[in-house]
């Protein structure tokens, strides 16, 4: 859209095959940035980024990568520089989610778990940070979750990864603040993606859900506000329709 402040920005967007991530790309190129498209689907990271291209106003580049893999994560971050250039926003919404109740949980649930949605995400800030801090300005939006602020009954591993998560982001903004990054922390209760299917969890139904498409909105006001201000908690809950 003319007139954003994102319009010529680089944003690096993971989890942009789906859902929340693949939403926020779509706001972002709207919004006329260029995007980095990350997840392990290459075919539909260019399927996205031919997508994007073509609507413009921004632009798009596919660029597979596993947020597991360190040495990975920093081939993006050179990649991200020499195909689109320094980036001025990461969105990290790369992440899995489990139903395991404490009877049946194992320790590569643990593993599993932590390794994209806490490990996975403070390492792509880890490494897209001194880019940002360099130029003494930009944002890092983590995607945590309601489940970063309160326990469920099988929510064990899927918990403990975002309120560890929770606890990096407040470390990294401390460390950033000072630098002129800004570090958002965004926490959408349930929201309608894939993330239920791709963990074999079953919804109801009857649940109320947020959709992907509100929760990339909420992402690009955050990131449109002046330079000077930082939303640094945002809980985003959905509201049943009468
Ligand atoms: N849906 C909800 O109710 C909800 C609520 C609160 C917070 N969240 C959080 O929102 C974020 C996005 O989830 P979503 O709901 O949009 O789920 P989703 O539709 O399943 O999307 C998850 C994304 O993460 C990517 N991904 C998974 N493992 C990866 C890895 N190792 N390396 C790189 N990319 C990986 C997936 O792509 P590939 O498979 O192509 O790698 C996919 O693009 C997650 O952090 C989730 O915890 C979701």
């Amino acid at each position: 859209m003319a007139g954003s402040s994102l319009a010529g920005q680089v944003a690096i967007v993971t989890g942009a095959s789906s859902g929340i991530g693949l939403a926020t790309a779509r706001e972002l190129s709207r919004a006329g940035a260029r995007v980095a498209l990350v997840a392990r689907r290459r075919e539909a990271l260019e399927a996205l980024a031919a997508e994007l291209s073509a609507a413009g106003p921004g632009s798009a580049a596919a660029l597979p990568a596993d947020v597991t893999d360190e040495a990975a994560v920093e081939r993006l971050v050179r990649e991200v520089v020499s195909a689109l250039g320094a980036p001025d926003v990461l969105v990290s919404a790369a992440g899995v989610g489990a139903l395991t109740p404490l009877g049946a949980l194992t320790g590569a649930d643990l593993d599993r778990l932590w390794a994209v949605n806490a490990r996975g995400a403070i390492l792509a800030a880890r490494h897209v940070a001194p880019l940002l801090a360099a130029r003494g300005r930009g944002t890092i939006v983590q995607v945590g979750s309601v489940s970063a602020l309160r326990g469920w009954p099988g929510g064990t591993a899927y918990v403990a990864s975002k309120f560890a998560l929770r606890g990096a982001t407040e470390c990294l903004r401390a460390e950033l603040s000072p630098r002129g990054v800004r570090v958002v922390h965004l926490c959408p209760d349930l929201t309608d993606t894939g993330l239920f299917a791709a963990a074999g969890i079953a919804l109801t139904g009857g649940e109320a859900l947020l959709a992907a498409e509100d929760v990339a909105r909420t992402i690009r006001f955050a990131l449109e506000l002046p330079d000077g201000a930082e939303l640094s908690e945002i809980v985003m809950r959905p509201v049943r329709r009468a």
